[in-house]
């Protein structure tokens, strides 16, 4: 016998989901069941980089499908996974590649693989992870003992001890936090997305490696929403002109399908032994194959420079934006952008829902617009009508 305590479908509500029931997708466009277009600012979070029905995605899905070889396990080797860790690390600083489902999952990883190389740097007492302030790393326990945000951390405590919080922009507050002797990685998200999307800028980047460097210490950074394009460059932190020990990957690695990656330098890898780590469907021929074609599309060198200009233009309209009286500050970079407003967020986000348009929120004052890499010029201005309309033009 079931019984349910409230109507509407039996999803576990852990979700609010806005009220359309989306039946199709085409390009930037979401289309409900009776045939209404909404304009996607959200990407699915930062996931469909490649739009909706995009047929780098089918195609790829088509082909792997003609094999007959959707999952074998990682008992055995099959080629599109390492086909797609060569393409990873041929186009960054790693050396090795660890695939599994999802962010928090590559960030488990993260936490595990910098904990074991740092064990046998330091012995037990080097195993703490410096997270900080502000950031977000998702909601297993691991990644949520890494995340600063107490109302996700405080129903499901103990979280995972060893990690220490600090606010790198109070001035001498991260070389103290860190220490050869017990600190085994920091961990950042070059954008951090989820707390309000606030850059960390390449002065604190770089300030971030120096400290690791100082302290013998990984820098661990999470790209699960900023790398693969988002920021105009393949990887965020290229801008800062430094290089992590280990970078995590997910959401639109796989153009829609789950997928998370761990890329790893070749000292961390060196660490690592068979047993250490693992995942059933991590890296399936399926989704490797796709993630491949989506990785080599954006890798374009054509690809990257459109989301700089679009990057550009969203630039002119922020600016213009960032003089309303409502509208308190505009931050982010490429096409991961920001609009804290002194209103109600749910109150615009649900405005611009009326008006065809998606978007979301980043911390309880953001707007956050993440459109698809592939939005045209035409698109792009047309969101942001939309949402100049909501905010109350
Ligand atoms: C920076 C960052 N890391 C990790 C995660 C967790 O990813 P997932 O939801 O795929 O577990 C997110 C999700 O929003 C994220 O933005």
């Amino acid at each position: 016998m079931s019984a349910t305590s409230t109507a509407g479908p039996p999803l576990l509500q852990v979700y609010r989901p806005a009220a359309p029931l989306f039946v199709a997708g085409s390009g930037c466009w979401l289309i409900d069941e009776a045939g209404r277009r909404y304009l996607d600012f959200t990407s699915g979070i930062a996931v469909n980089a490649l739009g909706h029905g995009t047929p780098v995605v089918a195609d790829a899905i088509r082909s792997a499908l003609d094999t007959g070889l959707v999952h074998a396990s990682n008992l055995y080797r099959t080629a599109p996974a390492e086909e797609l860790a060569a393409w990873l690390v041929d186009h960054s600083f790693a050396a090795a590649v660890f695939f599994c489902n999802s962010g928090a999952e590559a960030n488990e990883a993260a936490i595990k693989f910098a904990r074991r190389w740092a064990r046998a740097q330091g012995g037990e007492d080097k195993h703490e992870i410096v997270a900080l302030r502000g950031g977000f790393h998702g909601r297993t326990l691991g990644a949520l003992s890494v995340t600063d945000r107490s109302d996700y951390r405080e129903p499901f405590t103990p979280l995972v001890p060893g990690v220490r919080f600090v606010d790198p922009r109070e001035p001498g507050a991260l070389e103290a936090a860190l220490d050869a002797g017990r600190t085994a990685a920091v961990i950042a998200e070059p954008i951090q997305a989820e707390g309000g999307v606030r850059p960390l800028g390449a002065a604190l980047l770089r300030r971030l490696r120096e400290a690791c460097d100082a302290a013998d210490a990984l820098l661990v950074l999470d790209e699960v929403q900023v790398g693969l394009g988002r920021t105009g460059t393949l990887w965020a932190h290229e801008a800062a002109g430094i290089t992590p020990d280990i970078m995590t990957l997910a959401k639109p690695l796989a153009g829609g399908l789950p997928m998370g990656a761990t890329l790893v330098s070749e000292e961390v890898a060196s660490a690592i032994r068979p047993g250490d780590h693992g995942s059933t469907f991590g890296g399936g021929p399926l989704v490797a194959r796709v993630a491949l074609a989506v990785c080599r599309t954006i890798g374009e060198p054509t690809f990257l420079a459109s989301v700089r200009a679009r990057s550009a233009q969203l630039d002119r309209r922020l600016a213009s934006m960032a003089r309303r009286p409502d509208v308190l500050e505009v931050r982010g970079e490429g096409l991961l952008r920001g609009v804290e407003i002194a209103t109600s967020v749910a109150a615009i986000t649900e405005r611009a829902l009326g008006l065809g348009l998606l978007v979301c929120a980043a911390g309880p004052s953001t707007v956050r617009l993440l459109p698809p890499l592939t939005i045209g010029a035409a698109e792009l201005d047309r969101g942001m009508d939309l949402l100049d309309e909501a905010l109350g033009c």
